[in-house]
């Protein structure tokens, strides 16, 4: 790299840290405890109908939409292993399949709460999957009682993302 494209690094900047916490915290009082442990609970309900004898690795999904509706997902194996869902991605076809996009549009996602052993949080395949239905959204890390890990952004997740708006579309 030549000396005078050293200033082209990029990381999140304090300004961008900054905006996601007021976001996570604005979306946290606006929807309150109960709505979002409601959804964590969900989502640990949900990873009970998990099908994944290969991984044994079950995951839950509750994902709440703008207009308040709230669909479950879960992991279901393959036994081709590849064709594997994820719960996130079972969720948002349960909502498209509700006509989320028809009633609220292609941005329905409003939370995401995902429920399994561990303390990671959606992979970045699911991240993308998100991203394609929200701009920012909260995404909920809970056990697998229902009790919330932690509280965070999909743009926290998946900074500089690739959406649809990068195509020239909406
Ligand atoms: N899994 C999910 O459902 N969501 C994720 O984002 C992480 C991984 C599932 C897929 C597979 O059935 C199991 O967890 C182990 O990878
Ligand atoms: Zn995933």
């Amino acid at each position: 790299m030549k000396n005078q494209q050293l200033n082209c690094l990029w990381t999140p900047d304090q300004a961008f840290i900054l905006e996601q916490q007021a976001f996570i915290n604005s979306e946290i009082k606006k929807l309150g405890p109960k709505k979002l442990l409601e959804l964590a609970d969900s989502a640990a309900r949900a990873r009970k109908l998990s099908y994944s004898p290969y991984s044994d690795y079950p995951v839950g999904a509750a994902l709440l939409t703008t207009s308040a509706k709230i669909y479950l997902g879960t992991n279901i194996e393959r036994a081709s292993y590849s064709e594997t869902n994820h719960a996130e991605e079972t969720a948002v076809t349960a909502a498209i399949l509700d006509k989320a996009i028809e009633k609220e549009g292609r941005r329905f996602i409003r939370a995401m709460a995902v429920a399994h052993t561990g303390t990671s949080a959606s992979c970045g395949r699911c991240r993308q999957i998100m991203a394609e239905h929200a701009d920012n959204c909260l995404v909920i890390m809970a056990d697998i009682k229902g009790q919330i890990n932690s509280i965070t952004s999909l743009r926290l997740l998946l900074p500089m993302a690739f959406t649809p708006t990068d195509l020239g579309t909406d």
